[in-house]
Order: C-alpha cells, then sequence, then structure tokens
C-alpha cells in the first residue's frame, strides 16, 4: 500500500459509541427529506435492515421530480411523495405541505438527507429537536452550499461530515456527530465528496441514534 492509499484510509469517526450504547428501546419513525440521489436515505435503510437502528422510514419526500431517491424508496416499499417547491411562493408555505405530509404518517423524527432547501420555523416548531440534516464538512467550517468545493478551495487538509441539529441558521445547530477525512493531494470534487460519502453513510444512522437516545 503506498503512502496516499494508507492516508485515504485514515478516518476518525467522533463520538466512537458501541452499538449497545446506540440501542434504542422503541422504534423512530423517520420521515426523510431529500433532493436528489438519495444515497444516505439508502444508508438509513440498510441500518434499519440490518438492525442497527430501531427506525422504521414512514415516508422520503422529494422536491425534484427526476430525484433518484424515489426508485431507491421504492426498492424498499418505502412510500415516497413530491413536494415541488417551485409550485409555493413562499418557504413557510411549503414547510406547511411538509409537516402535514409527515403527520400524515406518522413520522416523529425528521432527517434532512441532502434536502437543499433553506427550512423555516414551520417545520422546526411542528418537530422540536427532531430536525437532523447531514452536511459535507467538519462544521463550521464551510457552511452552505458546495461544501467540498469550499474546502478544496480553502486547502485544508482535513474536511468530512456532520451529522448536526437543525436550527433556523443554516448549517448551525448542535452536531452530533463528526467524522474527518483526509484530502489527498490529487482530490477533485468528485473523488473527495465520494469519500465523504462513505462516512456519511456510516454516520448517519449513528447521528439518529445519538439524538433519540438523548430523550
Ligand atoms: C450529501 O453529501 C449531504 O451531505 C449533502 O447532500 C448530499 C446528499 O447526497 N447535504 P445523497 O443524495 O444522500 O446521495
Amino acid at each position: 500500500m503506498n503512502s496516499e492509499q494508507n492516508n485515504s484510509t485514515q478516518v476518525l469517526i467522533s463520538p466512537n459509541l458501541s452499538s449497545a450504547q446506540l440501542k434504542l428501546a422503541s422504534p423512530l419513525q423517520l420521515g426523510i427529506m431529500a433532493s436528489g440521489s438519495g444515497s444516505n436515505m439508502e444508508a438509513v435503510a440498510k441500518a434499519i435492515a440490518s438492525g442497527e437502528l430501531n427506525a422504521e422510514i414512514k415516508v422520503v419526500i422529494y422536491n425534484n421530480p427526476d430525484a433518484k431517491v424515489r426508485s431507491r424508496a421504492a426498492k424498499y416499499n418505502i412510500p415516497s411523495v413530491l413536494i415541488d417547491h417551485r409550485h409555493y411562493r413562499q418557504r413557510e408555505e411549503l414547510d406547511r405541505v411538509i409537516v402535514n405530509t409527515l403527520k400524515e404518517y406518522g413520522v416523529d423524527w425528521v432527517v434532512m438527507a441532502g434536502w437543499m432547501r433553506v427550512v423555516t420555523q414551520v417545520l422546526l416548531a411542528a418537530f422540536p429537536g427532531r430536525v437532523i440534516n447531514i452536511h459535507p464538512s467538519l462544521l463550521p467550517s464551510f457552511k452552505g452550499i458546495r461544501a467540498v468545493e469550499q474546502a478544496l478551495k480553502a486547502k485544508v487538509k482535513i474536511t468530512g461530515c456532520t451529522v448536526h441539529l437543525v436550527s433556523l441558521e443554516v448549517d448551525s445547530g448542535e452536531i452530533l456527530i463528526q467524522s474527518a477525512v483526509p484530502v489527498l493531494p490529487k482530490d477533485t470534487p468528485e473523488t473527495l465528496h465520494a469519500r465523504i460519502q462513505v462516512q456519511e453513510h456510516l454516520i448517519l444512522p449513528q447521528g439518529i441514534a445519538i439524538a433519540a437516545s438523548r430523550e
């Protein structure tokens, strides 16, 4: 193994909790919001199927008609609902429809897994302390869009991903778990994002369990 390969395998997840510490007494009723590919949604579905996360995905909400998350949800027999933000003039109006849909499906925890819209108090007040997001940087660095590109531009040597509670200010709520990923000399946004995503898939189910186990 050359040194580059060796570096690329070094990651650090914190907190590093055992599965026993993350066991939940009763199943969470999750609603997932996603705008794109849905690989994080699928990671949660797999963690549930393997017994790692005691939860059910009640519904997937997506906002782009051709989002791949729809077919991924179908693979797991998870209902999906298209709520296209382009049909709503105000963010609050959109969030009201989202909240109603989540409630209809009996959701008690909301996971934004690549939801590329800013959410409002309407959603946060409906699920207080129970909205979770995954972001492809070590917050509080590189908030907002194109976090991977931001990290490359800043020439940081370590970046990663963060699972956090959602607050009104974008990418600023309480941090639940992070994974650090080295930036390699030849990284492009695509290669770096791909390695970050491997870590996202590990820490998202854990972050959900961490948040829920504290209640
Ligand atoms: C992830 O990198 C996530 O951190 C960001 O959007 C991306 C979604 O990827 N918020 P996917 O749709 O889950 O594959």
